[in-house]
């Protein structure tokens, strides 16, 4: 049975909210786990669909993992080298699982991965790393076959030519099973490649740069499972502090990092919006923003604006006061949900990577269909802030990405109904 949400234009929203475990991460942390021996736990872990595809990839691996609420155990051994594209064609990260095989066996058959639509998104990168530690790659049959020359590894020095988050953790995984020490340079800075950094080091190798262009890897002579607890999402944070910020609102975003999310709260506090944050809190005033300076924003590699955030930048924009220009030069083409937002009576003008909007504009709510996380989120911001009801359908996008998001709205005094047709 579909699920759909049922949001009506809100008032008076305040409250306080608490942010989950981080999904990049945590998707980055069960493959990065599966490299070691023994028995390993992740803590704080988001409850999210997106690990139950993760779950099943690891049992097709011969993998146990076991669930427990916000704790994911692992066990066992990592018996199979091919993965079927059942599960494989529902995530992206799918794809670190190349580097777990290839770190493991020096051989791995895994299908293209899935995961958002959000553009062309090619594994060049990858290949390329691959081929620099002697490994060939071939496509056949949706299958990506790839076999070392030389197994276990060498070290060796590897420039990618854009910091991919993905390529990154593929480097990470086969440089702390090599022989020798590798030093990456242009490598993705996101929080969830220093968290990987971190678990990687605890189980045994010996990773310095993380958060930094270049990082430096010296192998361990064995991986062992840890323990590890998962960084706070900052994403789903963003998510809150654009809401309230649009939405006009005031509430307090507890359990997150804030100098994870600068870049946003820069530009929100530019636009006129009050925030403040101590440690692991970020307070959000928007009671009396009543002049919101227009946006100029490019999302960017961090610890530039986030991609992920991108939509919701965009939805913000159509309550500012004048033209706001958002720009994506990391998924250039992530603005399918612009035609989604027209339905609501946005008007805007979209070329290529950039959208501008001249607001302040009204929305209006009717029905909206969400394809992949981020839009989906977007559009039940976009139905909070607009008049009248929005019905969203898509909402299992939702649950691919956010841990109890209903029950978080009402804590902010949003009422959203889930029905089921
Ligand atoms: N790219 C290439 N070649 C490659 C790899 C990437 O051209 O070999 C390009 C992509 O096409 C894209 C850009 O580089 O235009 C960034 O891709 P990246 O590899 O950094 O992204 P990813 O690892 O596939 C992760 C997140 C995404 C997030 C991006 C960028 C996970 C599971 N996913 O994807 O998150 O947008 O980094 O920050 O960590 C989301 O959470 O909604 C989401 C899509």
């Amino acid at each position: 049975m579909d699920k759909k949400l049922r949001v009506a234009g809100q008032s008076d929203v305040y409250g306080e909210v608490r942010v989950n475990g981080s999904k990049n991460s945590i998707l980055a942390l069960i493959p990065g786990m599966c490299l070691g021996e023994g028995s390993g736990i992740i803590k704080n872990s988001p409850v999210i669909s997106d690990i139950d595809a993760m779950r099943e990839i690891l049992r097709e691996l011969n993998l146990e993992i076991h669930v427990n609420g916000d704790e994911i155990n692992i066990v066992g051994e990592i018996k199979n080298r091919k993965l079927s594209p059942k599960y494989v064609s529902r995530i992206r990260a799918s794809n670190l699982f190349l580097g777990v095989l290839l770190s493991k066996f020096g051989k791995a058959e895994v299908p293209f991965s899935g995961g958002d639509r959000i553009g062309d998104r090619p594994l060049d990168i990858h290949f390329y790393i691959f081929n620099k530690f002697g490994i060939t790659t071939e496509v056949k049959d949706g299958y990506i076959n790839c076999q070392a020359s030389q197994f276990p590894y060498e070290g060796q020095k590897v420039y990618l030519r854009y910091p991919s988050v993905g390529a990154t953790e593929n480097a990470m995984f086969i440089a702390s099973t090599a022989t020798t020490p590798s030093t990456i340079y242009n490598v993705a800075m996101e929080p969830e490649i220093v968290d990987l950094s971190i678990m990687l080091n605890k189980m045994g190798a010996s990773i310095s740069g993380a958060g930094t262009p270049v990082l430096h890897i010296k192998p361990a002579e064995k991986l062992m499972r840890v323990e590890h607890e998962v960084i706070p999402d900052r994403l789903e944070a963003g998510t809150f502090l654009f809401l309230l910020s649009a939405v006009r609102g005031k509430g307090i975003i507890k359990n997150v990092v804030p100098e994870h999310l600068l870049s946003a709260i820069t530009i929100l506090s530019d636009a006129g919006i009050d925030i403040k944050y101590t440690d692991d809190e970020i307070i959000v005033d928007a009671t009396h923003a009543i002049n919101v300076s227009p946006l100029n924003v490019t999302a960017l590699p961090y610890p530039g604006f986030p991609t992920d955030l991108q939509p919701f930048a965009t939805v913000f924009a159509s309550t500012c006061n004048g033209q706001s220009i958002v720009m994506d030069s990391v998924h250039r083409e992530r603005f399918g949900y612009l035609n989604e937002l027209r339905r609501m009576g946005l008007i805007c003008d979209h070329k290529y990577d950039q959208v501008s909007i001249l607001g302040p504009q009204n929305l209006t709510g009717t029905d909206l269909t969400g394809l992949d996380i981020r839009m989906t989120m977007a559009l039940i911001l976009a139905g909070i802030i607009a008049k009248g009801e929005s019905t969203i359908y898509g909402i299992e996008h939702m649950y691919r990405g956010y841990d109890n998001f209903i029950n978080k709205l009402s804590d902010l005094n949003i009422h959203a109904k889930i029905d089921f047709e």
